[in-house]
């Protein structure tokens, strides 16, 4: 059956009497990018604050328009989404990884994919899922049993995507995937997924030219491919019952042609899950954690909500509604720092929003961060205030002053996945340790592809007596 939700946008023209944006004032032919390359994102508030909502940012030889209100979320993401697809060199590169995965295909490709993707989120597949997770979570947790065990501090921003990876490796394949086959993996996306980003930037370069770290990328795709095809072909084999990723997407079926997805396209799949799912997670929880133990009465409170619900036994899916803070924790985690800060498209033909032309091919970009710091929508908005999601304090508030997961068609498919997952690293992580700050370290922000930080989140752990 049709996801409603998928197509319901509807084209809007633009009006004669719209007008240009305002343009950020830059140096002749690189316009404004030294200043955002300097302090990326204080740059974009401060234009904000001088421009207004709606401005374009002159980047020298290309121009992007930048979207700061919940309203032009709702009009590019949803209400007249068919008018903005994913273009450009960015996405160039990431089909370099991801093939036609979800994330970055259009069209029919991708209606037939998210159709059949999408019901594997549900509710009832997050349950069957849940085991795997916290069983991944508590492998993966080694690294800061050691680190308390021999009372050295850890560096959380380190630390957890060996977490992340291992819940996405176990979700996707199943817990009988080795340790050497998820390091092997997970070391290769790694370094696949750093390049990638270099490789938007050297898109134009012709492919005898020897881009530095291109072979290795080669290799390292080639490394990913060898596995994923493997584990495929073993579980073609031997179906059997079990509730991961791969055994629920080799068995569907799309409900209007009848296919099911060929090995290439599951691989594409696979890959665009650990791509889109794995990095985002561990940094907007290093963060919470960076939050938490500058904050020791939110930690008590944390505490007290992780002892009342779960006391020293393992959660299972009926515990994660009983940690109402943890989730609070977690999104105000990815208010202030969403990994995902802007989601760049690109309009197919000439638009209008707020009263200013936006002509057809020009680059727009939804700047989460910004938004999630609108002060119209956010009291105090730099504050770390896990309290505004409580359901009074949320009430009346914008739909979309909150994107961390985007919004509309293309919202992230593994959001309830990533909340719950969230929610239960904090909470297995409470339940075994005492967490505090360590003196004389900093933690700043570092703009790259997600928001991650420079100098680490370090932090030192006690076992919890008993625990
Ligand atoms: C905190 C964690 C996460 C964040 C902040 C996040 C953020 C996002 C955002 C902003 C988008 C939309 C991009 C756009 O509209 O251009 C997206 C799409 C997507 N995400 Fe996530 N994500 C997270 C975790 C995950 C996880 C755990 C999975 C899978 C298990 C996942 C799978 C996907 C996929 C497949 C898409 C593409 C959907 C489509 O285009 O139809 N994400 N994500």
């Amino acid at each position: 059956m049709m996801q409603p939700d998928l197509l319901s946008s509807r084209p809007v023209r633009a009006a004669a009497s719209a007008v240009s944006p305002p343009t950020t004032r830059g140096f002749p032919l690189v316009g404004v990018l030294p200043h955002l390359l300097k302090d990326r994102l204080d740059y974009l508030l401060s234009a904000r604050d001088e421009l207004g909502d709606l401005y374009t940012i002159d980047l020298g030889l290309t121009r992007l328009v930048a979207l700061n209100h919940p309203r032009h979320a709702q009009h590019v993401l949803r209400d007249n989404a068919r008018n903005y697809r994913k273009g450009g060199a960015i996405w160039e590169s990431i089909r370099s990884l991801i093939g036609n995965g979800l994330p970055a295909s259009e069209g029919d490709l991708w209606l037939r994919q998210r159709r059949m993707i999408q019901p594997e989120f549900h509710r009832d597949r997050l349950a069957a899922m849940c085991d795997l997770m916290v069983q991944a979570i508590d492998d993966g947790m080694a690294g800061f049993g050691a680190a308390a065990a021999a009372g050295r501090p850890v560096n959380a921003e380190r630390e957890l995507p060996h977490i992340t990876m291992k819940v996405i490796l176990n979700t996707m394949f199943g817990s009988g995937i080795t340790k050497e086959e998820a390091d092997a993996v997970g070391g290769s996306l790694q370094y696949a997924i750093d390049y990638m980003l270099l490789g938007a930037a050297l898109q134009g370069l012709p492919r005898w030219i020897p881009a530095p770290g291109r072979r290795r990328f080669e290799r390292s795709v080639k490394m990913i491919d060898e596995h994923v095809f493997r584990f495929i072909a073993q579980r073609r084999a031997h179906p059997g019952r079990s509730g991961d990723l791969l055994a629920i997407l080799l068995a569907t079926v799309d409900a209007e042609t009848g296919e099911q997805m060929t090995n290439q396209q599951l691989r594409d799949e696979a890959v665009s899950m650990f791509l889109a799912g794995y990095e985002t997670t561990s940094v907007s929880l290093a963060w919470a954690l960076h939050f938490l133990v500058a904050n020791p009465e939110l930690q008590q409170a944390l505490v007290a909500e992780v002892d009342a619900a779960l006391g020293d036994r393992r959660p299972g899916f009926a515990d994660v509604s009983k940690l109402p803070l943890a989730l609070a924790v977690f999104q105000e985690a990815l208010r202030l720092y969403p990994p995902a800060y802007w989601i760049p498209r690109t309009a197919i033909e000439d638009d209008e929003i707020d009263g200013f032309r936006i002509p057809a091919g020009a680059m727009v970009g939804v700047m989460s961060y910004v938004l999630h710091r609108h002060p119209d929508h956010w009291e105090t908005p730099a504050r770390f205030d896990p309290g505004r999601f409580t359901p009074e304090r949320a009430r009346g508030r914008h739909p979309l002053a909150f994107i961390p997961f985007g919004s509309g068609q293309r919202q992230c498919v593994g959001k309830e996945f990533a909340l719950m997952e969230g929610q239960l690293i904090l909470a297995r992580l409470l339940q075994r340790f005492r967490v505090s700050a360590v003196p004389g370290r900093t933690t700043r922000l570092h703009v790259a592809t997600t928001l991650r930080t420079s100098g680490g989140v370090w932090l030192r752990l006690e076992p919890r007596p008993g625990r």
